[in-house]
């Protein structure tokens, strides 16, 4: 009876507490609601490619910190992204225009002309997420958000997305606002920069070797897919 009564819980738990797994199919549509309001902040959460090295490399340089502050230009659907990216404590911004319409957007030069492949944003349960699928020369997944944190249904959700396309496990970013003082690489003084770029050296080799059993997983993963592409 009692083992009866244990199973009837759990039972009702699992009933209750898990909603149906979403399917690929379902994971994989094109985001089929109204796009939404881009301008603004958005931190990066995760990332997911289409091999291994990406992931890889990204964890190798720090895990850098990524977050997109985004304004509307003058010309319709046209964006500018202002991208500040943190390693080991020192920001760096780069702008890119993009174009962005239905769902869909692509980076463009001064003369909005399109450069590259369309990105696609997709299903996500997420309702203040946008999951991006970028087909360009680095094929990515993308998990960005209004939110710092997502929640651990919304981050397997995002997994799955990438499980489905049969890229790399995700890396899992820590998100941050960027400081005040973010500058374009340009405006650093040399021997400022030279110094950072030492610091940062150090630390980033000490990671690769403590990676070292990844990072030799991740090359033969890479030299099978080289291997499967031309052959
Ligand atoms: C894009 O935004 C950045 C940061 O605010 C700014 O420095 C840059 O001039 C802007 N680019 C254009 C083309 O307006
Ligand atoms: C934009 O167009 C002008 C005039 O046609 C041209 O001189 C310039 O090189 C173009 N810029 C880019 C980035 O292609
Ligand atoms: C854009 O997409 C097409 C079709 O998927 C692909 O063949 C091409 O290589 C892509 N362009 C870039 C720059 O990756």
């Amino acid at each position: 009876m009692r083992t009866f009564c244990v199973a009837v819980i759990v039972l009702s738990l699992l009933s209750v507490g898990q909603p149906a797994p979403l399917t690929c199919e379902t994971l994989m549509k094109p985001r089929d609601t109204e796009g939404p309001d881009l301008t603004g902040r958005w931190f990066l959460l995760a990332l997911s490619a289409e091999h291994c090295i990406t992931t890889t490399v990204l964890d190798v340089l720090l895990r850098p910190i990524f977050v997109f502050d985004i304004t509307s230009m003058d010309a319709s659907n046209v964006y500018n992204n202002s991208i500040k990216i943190t390693i080991d404590g020192h920001c760096l911004e780069q702008s890119k225009m993009f174009f962005y319409k239905d769902n869909q957007m692509f980076e463009v030069d001064s003369n909005n002309t399109a450069l590259g492949n369309a990105s696609l944003f997709l299903y996500s349960g997420c309702p203040d997420c946008i999951v991006v699928k970028r087909m360009d020369m680095i094929k990515a997944l993308i998990l960005i958000s209004r939110r710092k944190v997502v929640t651990a249904a919304e981050l397997v959700e995002f997994e799955t997305q990438a499980r489905c396309l049969g890229w790399s496990t995700p890396q899992v970013f820590k998100a941050e606002h960027a400081s005040e003082n973010c500058r374009s690489y340009h405006d650093i003084p040399r021997q400022e920069d030279e110094a950072i770029m030492q610091r940062i050296y150090r630390k980033v080799s000490e990671k690769a070797t403590s990676m070292r059993e990844k990072i030799r997983k991740c090359l033969i993963e890479f030299w099978v897919f080289v291997f499967n592409t031309v052959s």
